[in-house]
């Protein structure tokens, strides 16, 4: 989709649709009003004699509104007033796509950027719509032989804001909002695509990609290099598969040479049967998201790469495929990490912390300003949170802060989980330093502990996304989270350090 911002009087616009917003019990938003002024009061007339009531969701549309110029005028229903918060503007922006798009209008001119939003600003209000319009239009068909043809003549947005002094931010937001975007259907596509397409190997050739792309330096280690510096307990999760491991870097040097990397470490296991401890069948094909980690770290690199960002960042992936071939871990092996810290795999399902510990102790040698690893990591943490919030824990509360404050902002939010040293002891093993298994109590927590011992040497934070990376059932496929809570989190630094 194109994009662009624009300031001006929502009657003088000659478009192939304007589009306004009315509120619950026919209140006309501010630029509706203009509207009606300059034709005489015919939308009033409509409201009045019942054709829309501005309930959230409804919409109207008009063609050759006497004295304007669009060739259509869309009214979106936005609900109550004084209950129009985030969540609603989203759903305006969607419902307006979903509209534009079955009319046979090229552009469209929409007003609802003008709205106010409790403390929002218009950039706010740009960056969403843009991520709005992108999720509403986003389609996956790369798998199906006949594409769904839909007939798409919509190619041009414009966002409107209020005034000329805005304009600036306005262009800036919408330039994030774009990159941010472009991330986001990167992560999706990854995401989306099966596990036998997207392996470990594929996944090294995309992060290859976005290198050559983007300008950013990548290293892929194999089984030997990674034999080599002792990563033991991310090599026994390969064992069952055919499919060779990979530990993926990829570094964004935008930020000045000396300055401290901030390091994003992503789970990247391209599907996850359990191995011996294989998972139950139904709906098993959903494991193949459990790269979403490693999708989210490489997409917000990408997008911090496209903004341009003052920030030095670096995008570690372990990648693995646990499988229950014939070389598989058994249950009750005993492996040596990178770290020297011996592991007791109790359970060869518990195998996202046996690559991740791996990969946390090998970005030691970046010196890093702080450490934050994505993973699909729990089904527990699904039954904590649900799919609405990520679960976040830390060994620093500052970062903590930083990255609750970034999801508020990007509206992908994530809630604060204790990582309180009395869990620790739930890992304990007769035979090892500890086990890969804490028990069915606060299992997000004791995997969250498990990762802890990983990660002394700098200030970390762990988000687990099992139950926000991807939807299931009819509408099942790849969110893009928790790729707007990171890139608001690098904007956020970046604000800082140019501060
Ligand atoms: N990838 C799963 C976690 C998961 C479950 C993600 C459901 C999304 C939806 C992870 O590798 C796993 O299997 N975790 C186990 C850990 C257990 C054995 C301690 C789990 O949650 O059951
Ligand atoms: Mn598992
Ligand atoms: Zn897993």
């Amino acid at each position: 989709m194109e994009f662009s911002i624009k300031s001006g009087s929502p009657e003088k616009q000659r478009s192939a649709c304007v589009v306004v917003g009315v509120f619950e019990s026919r209140k006309l938003s501010l630029p509706a009003e203009l509207l009606d002024n300059a034709a005489h009061g015919y939308l009033s007339d409509l409201l009045r004699r019942g054709d829309m009531e501005g309930k959230a969701g409804s919409t109207l549309l008009l063609h050759k509104v006497p004295g304007t110029e669009a060739e259509r005028i869309l009214l979106v229903g936005l609900g109550k007033e004084r209950e129009f918060r985030e969540k609603e503007f989203r759903a305006a922006i969607g419902t307006t796509v979903r509209t534009l798009n079955e009319t046979g209008g090229f552009d469209g001119t929409i007003y609802l950027t003008e709205l106010s939003v409790k403390k929002r600003d218009v950039a706010w209000r740009v960056r969403q719509a843009v991520l709005m319009v992108e999720e509403t239009l986003y389609r996956f068909d790369q798998m199906k032989s006949k594409k769904d043809e839909v007939r798409r003549p919509l190619r041009k947005l414009i966002f409107c804001v209020e005034r000329r002094n805005e304009l600036a931010t306005a262009e800036q937001a919408l330039q994030q909002g774009q990159a941010i975007a472009a991330g986001i259907d990167f992560m999706k596509n990854l995401a989306n695509l099966p596990g036998n397409i997207c392996t470990p190997t594929y996944l090294a050739e995309q992060a290859k990609a976005i290198g050559q792309e983007h300008g950013l330096q990548t290293e892929v280690l194999g089984r030997a290099e990674m034999a080599q510096l002792g990563m033991h307990s991310l090599l026994a999760v390969a064992q069952g598969s055919h499919q060779p491991p990979h530990l993926i870097v990829v570094k964004y040097q935008g930020g000045k040479s000396g300055e401290k990397p901030i390091v994003l470490v992503g789970k990247g296991v391209t599907f996850d049967t359990g191995g011996i401890s294989i998972k139950p069948a139904p709906d098993m094909d959903e494991m193949k998201f459990d790269m979403s980690g490693a999708a989210s770290v490489l997409a917000t690199i990408k997008a911090a790469a496209l903004m341009k960002l003052p920030l030095n960042v670096i995008a570690v992936v372990p990648t693995v495929e646990n499988m229950p071939g014939g070389g598989a871990a058994r249950p009750g092996d005993i492996v040596t990490s990178m770290s020297g810290q011996t592991i007791e795999i109790l359970n060869t399902d518990a195998e996202g912390r046996l690559i991740l510990c791996d990969a946390l102790t090998y970005v030691e040698r970046f010196d890093p300003a702080c450490v934050v690893d994505v993973a699909t990591l729990t089904g527990a943490c699904v039954i904590a949170l649900g799919h609405v919030v990520s679960g976040l824990l830390a060994n620093d509360d500052g970062l903590a802060r930083e990255l609750l404050d970034a999801g508020q902002a990007s509206w992908d939010r994530a809630w604060q989980m204790p990582l309180l040293d009395d869990y620790q002891e739930q890992l304990n093993s007769n035979f090892a330093d500890m086990g890969n298994i804490g028990g069915r109590a606060a299992g997000t927590i004791t995997a969250a502990c498990f990762l802890s011992r990983f990660t002394k040497k700098y200030d970390w934070a762990h988000l687990d996304i099992a139950g926000t990376a991807n939807r299931s059932g009819k509408e099942k496929g790849s969110t893009g989270r928790p790729v707007p809570l990171l890139t608001h989190f690098l904007l956020a630094r970046a604000a800082r350090l140019s501060a």
